[in-house]
């Protein structure tokens, strides 16, 4: 069970709402911090352990700037989550680059940059060196299990999945790049997305720590990381459990225990590349209803719409929706939850049993912190709103709502001559 609560009194929430408008991303930044600690201590056994956090998840300054004061790194899948990731202090070498159908202009970007390449495929060794002549000290593959894993619907069944190195090309890479001259070598794999259960992720490290064996044997190469990326789940639902950092860890340490150390392979770091399991419950995307509709259903029509969040049109992913200032209420009406868009998958939640809800309501769309905002977008010309982030001495603006100027800014009024 997972409880579903909201850091501001509903009294606050409207005189806030009412100063500085709706709709908006809320994050509780106290909390995020929290978790942070929390996720670096329950794996303090791992020596220099860091979680890269994946600035797709929440791709805002402020808070990778947090995180990183934290303790973490940054996971970044593009040159603009690169930049963005500088822009809040990061160093190079906690910079993981987890790109793929990497682009040249990218590559040269990232080396020059200085931070983890993590190569999606056996190509791009020969892509680094046409642009670099040599490799850097420090390289990572992507590692794709194939047949041996299952994915699920958001990341992919692996044997269909666009991403990795299979297993009959892993120890040949390596050896090249040993031979090309990397003294550093890590190891990266994702197979889960929004996993729930603790033990799929412990397999991920059975699964690496016996690569790392595999490639011992077959190369001589000793792995020096291992990058179990990310995919931790958050339980959207209420009645959903989440994941204990620590019994994970305490699992995974006494793999390590078993395949790493007892056969001497260690020391091998421990890394993760999560976004959705640090930031994802401590966001909140508040909106208005605008309108209580009775059509064949009930609507209740928000502010907010899938430029705010696309997860539940997207992929049908559960959010839950609290009313602020009617938590207690029963829940005894049921409604669709819309946006403005012309695209009738523009909802919220379908057929939700919510409290009786009336026209200035406030309601609050739970869990948006990662993959929220991010995946917002322009269609129908609706501009992404603003995000605040919550701290021990008040509540700050942290981007600000997207203007019409914005939106047309890269749209030439007359023609050019091409
Ligand atoms: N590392 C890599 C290489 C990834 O591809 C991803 C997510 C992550 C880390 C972070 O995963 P997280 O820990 O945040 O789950 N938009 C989807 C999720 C897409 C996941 C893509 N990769 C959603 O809204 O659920």
């Amino acid at each position: 069970m997972s409880e579903k609560n909201f850091p501001l009194s509903s009294e606050k929430l409207r005189a806030f709402a009412e100063k500085h408008g709706t709709p908006f991303h809320i994050y509780d930044g106290i909390a995020i911090e929290d978790r942070a600690k929390s996720m670096l201590d329950a794996f303090s056994w791992s020596a220099g352990f860091i979680n890269y956090f994946a600035v797709k998840a929440l791709p805002n300054i402020n808070i990778l700037r947090l995180l990183y004061r934290a303790g973490f790194g940054a996971d970044c899948s593009s040159l603009a989550e690169l930049y963005l990731a500088k822009e809040a202090g990061i160093p190079s070498e906690k910079i993981m680059f987890s790109s793929n159908d990497t682009s040249d202009d990218e590559f040269r970007e990232a080396i020059r940059m200085g931070v983890i390449l993590n190569l999606d495929d056996e190509s791009y060794i020969d892509d680094v060196l046409r642009l670099n002549g040599e490799l850097p000290e420090t390289i990572s593959f992507r590692y794709n299990p194939g047949r041996d894993r299952t994915g699920n619907a958001i990341i992919g069944n692996p044997v269909e999945a666009k991403y990795g190195v299979t297993h009959a090309q892993l120890a040949n890479c390596y050896k090249r790049a040993k031979e090309l001259g990397v003294k550093r070598f890590f190891l990266h794999t994702m197979v889960a997305s929004n996993e729930l259960n603790e033990d799929y992720i412990v397999e991920t490290a059975r699964m690496l720590f016996s690569l790392v064996d595999e490639i011992y044997q077959e190369t001589g190469i000793r792995i020096s990381q291992l990058d179990l990326g990310g995919g931790i789940g958050i339980p959207y639902r209420p009645e959903d459990n989440g994941i204990s950092f620590y019994s994970l860890s305490e699992k995974i340490r006494k793999l390590y225990e078993e395949m790493i150390d007892k056969k001497g392979l260690g020391p091998v770091r421990i890394s993760f590349e999560c976004g959705r399991a640090i930031t994802g419950p401590f966001g909140y995307l508040v909106s208005k209803v605008q309108h209580v509709e009775h059509k064949y259903r009930d609507y209740i029509g928000l502010d907010a719409c899938m430029a705010d969040l696309m997860r539940p049109g997207m992929y049908g992913a559960y959010h839950h929706i609290t009313v602020s200032g009617k938590e207690h209420a029963e829940a005894n009406h049921v409604y669709d939850v819309t946006g403005s868009l012309c695209e009738n998958n523009d909802k919220f939640a379908i057929q939700r049993a919510l409290p009786e809800i009336e026209r200035g309501d406030l309601l609050i769309i739970h869990d948006t912190g990662a993959h929220g905002h991010s995946m917002g977008f322009n269609y129908n010309g609706r501009l992404r709103h603003a995000e605040y982030m919550i701290l021990e001495d008040g509540i700050y603006k942290i981007r600000r709502d997207e203007s019409y100027e914005d939106y047309i800014r890269t749209m030439l009024k007359e023609p050019e001559k091409a």
